[in-house]
């Protein structure tokens, strides 16, 4: 770690992000289950500032609150008009001092809320960099293959930073420097200070730039540093959707390479999305196209996908998960779900449980060993050990008006294409006969059957369908077709 803290880390935020073309502002949105902003404060968060601020403008509302929410220690001050880089953190310093903050305890960090992949090692080799040097200011810098739009570093022939220019104010041959300005730095407080309340509007933008102090502290015989960040993904800005995509694929692989060398076998990393929440065991197998999200966990030995997408749910060790929908539901060790499984907020399946295709199940505990293996839908219920719900099963819960619960004992058999009508209970151990409509509760060790009687009336196809291939079929099976039967007015 550095020697010492920051005494303030600020983050850029309050820009329009016009080229997101988005009503949410654009450091709202998210990549692996985390807003662009919360990943630069987790970032932040490495190097235990002070104090840490984030600067609002457009959306200020929407943006506070969400730092309030993920960051609650943060500070957020609002800048009315964004009239440049400089003049943001100038309103930041100012805010602190009203505040009765002071930030000549340690270095001020300036960061972007807009770069997701920035890694807090990074910003501790900024800091190391800054204090190594005695610098009054320490850009993190990095050397792109394509600088357009990025402010340059310019170097004096000993490559000590002479100046940051912007792009739209470089001449051609500051153009093809190709080491830029991540907009990301450390500075001395009081230099900063002194130098922001020097800066002018006098560019191409009409805008305060940040970048303007660096040259000034260097005019006034300070030591300016660069701190070369090796991967340039860090730095990655997002202004887009396209840039958007392109930092969630970088972090979708950075969290799948790690997640791999802690044991977890991911057969296809292109189509596994991991939330930064997401916590897995050693020897989980991930097969192709599977999205976790949230607060997701996976124990040993589990398998999860093909085409499963689980939002905060916990998986048993050993469970497999196969074409499944999932949403805050809970698989028991052991057990299996899938293919086209839909598991609902409120679904706790216990140990060797099965869920099998075609099956929605919601707000319903399924004890373990039960089976519901085809075809069904299961609400609010409580389904006892090692009964078995049959094909087709349906739990009516819902009377149009109020959702009801229903409890199936221990050891239960639900005949196929069973409707459980609740509020109903059937008994430890008991039957319902296949295609009862069960009203009633069932004692525990009886037969319910909820249904009439069959009535088969004779000669039918070959009176009223005469001629049909199915009357043909039938004379073929020696149905004779003159027998008349009184049944049928029936
Ligand atoms: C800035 C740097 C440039 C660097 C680039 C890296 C300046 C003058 N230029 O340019 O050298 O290569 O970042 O991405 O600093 N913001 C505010 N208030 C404002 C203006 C901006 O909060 O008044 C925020 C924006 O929301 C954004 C960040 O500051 O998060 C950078 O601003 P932006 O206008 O994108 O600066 P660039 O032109 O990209
Ligand atoms: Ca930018």
């Amino acid at each position: 770690m550095t020697s010492s803290r920051p005494s303030a880390v600020v983050i850029l935020a309050a820009g329009e992000g016009t080229r997101m073309k988005s009503a949410t502002p654009k450091v709202l949105h998210s990549i692996a289950g985390r807003s662009l902003l919360g990943h630069v404060i987790e970032a932040a968060s490495t190097l235990e500032p002070h104090h840490l601020v984030v600067v609002v403008g457009h959306g200020r509302d929407e943006v506070r609150a969400h730092v309030e929410e993920i960051a609650p220690w943060a500070i957020t001050i609002v800048q009315e008009e964004q009239n440049g880089t400089g003049h943001a953190v100038r309103i930041a310093l100012a805010g602190l001092a009203e505040r009765g903050i002071a930030t000549s305890h340690g270095p001020v960090v300036v960061l972007t809320g807009d770069t997701p992949l920035l890694s807090g090692r990074t910003l501790v080799g900024l800091l190391l960099e800054h204090e190594s040097t005695t610098a009054t200011a320490t850009v993190l810098t990095a050397r792109l293959a394509d600088p357009t739009g990025y402010g340059r570093i310019v170097r004096d022939s000993d490559g000590s930073v002479l100046a940051i220019v912007e792009h739209k104010d470089a001449t051609d041959e500051q153009r093809r420097i190709d080491e830029i300005n991540s907009g990301m730095y450390a500075f001395a407080a009081e230099r900063l200070s002194s130098c922001l309340g020097r800066i002018t509007t006098d560019n191409v933008q009409g805008e305060e730039y940040l970048t303007d102090v660096v040259g000034l502290m260097h005019a006034d015989g300070d030591v300016v540093s660069a701190s070369l960040c090796a991967d340039p993904d860090e730095i990655l800005g997002v202004n887009d959707r396209v840039q958007l995509a392109q930092a969630a694929a970088l972090m979708r692989d950075r969290i799948n390479e790690s997640w791999m060398r802690q044991g977890v076998s991911i057969l296809d990393p292109g189509s596994t999305w991991l939330d930064v929440d997401v916590d897995l065991q050693a020897d989980v197998v991930i097969r192709p196209q599977v999205s976790m999200r949230g607060p997701t966990s996976v124990a040993a030995g589990a398998v999860v996908g093909p085409g499963t997408t689980l939002i905060s749910c916990e998986v048993g060790a050993g469970a497999q998960v196969i074409h499944t929908w999932a949403e805050l539901a809970v698989v028991g060790e052991g057990a299996r779900v899938g293919p086209f499984t839909f598991l609902r907020p409120g679904t706790v399946l216990g140990n060797d449980t099965r869920a099998g295709a075609y099956v929605e199940i919601k707000n319903s505990t399924i004890g373990a060993g039960a089976k519901v293996p085809h075809l069904s839908y299961v609400g609010d219920a409580e389904i006892g050990i090692g009964s078995n719900i049959g094909a087709a099963t349906i739990v009516v819960n819902y009377d149009g008006v109020d959702k009801h619960r229903t409890v199936v004992g221990d050891h239960a058999r639900i005949g196929s294409d069973t409707m459980l009508v609740a509020p109903v209970t059937v008994g430890d151990g008991a039957y319902t006969a296949a295609g009862s409509v069960i009203t009633d509760d069932v004692p525990p060790g009886a037969m319910a059957v909820g249904r009439s009687r069959q009535r088969n009336i004779e000669g039918w196809v070959q009176r009223r369908r005469p001629g049909s291939p199915a009357a043909e079929a039938a004379g073929r099976a020696g149905q004779d077709p003159a027998s008349d039967h009184p049944s049928e007015q029936a």
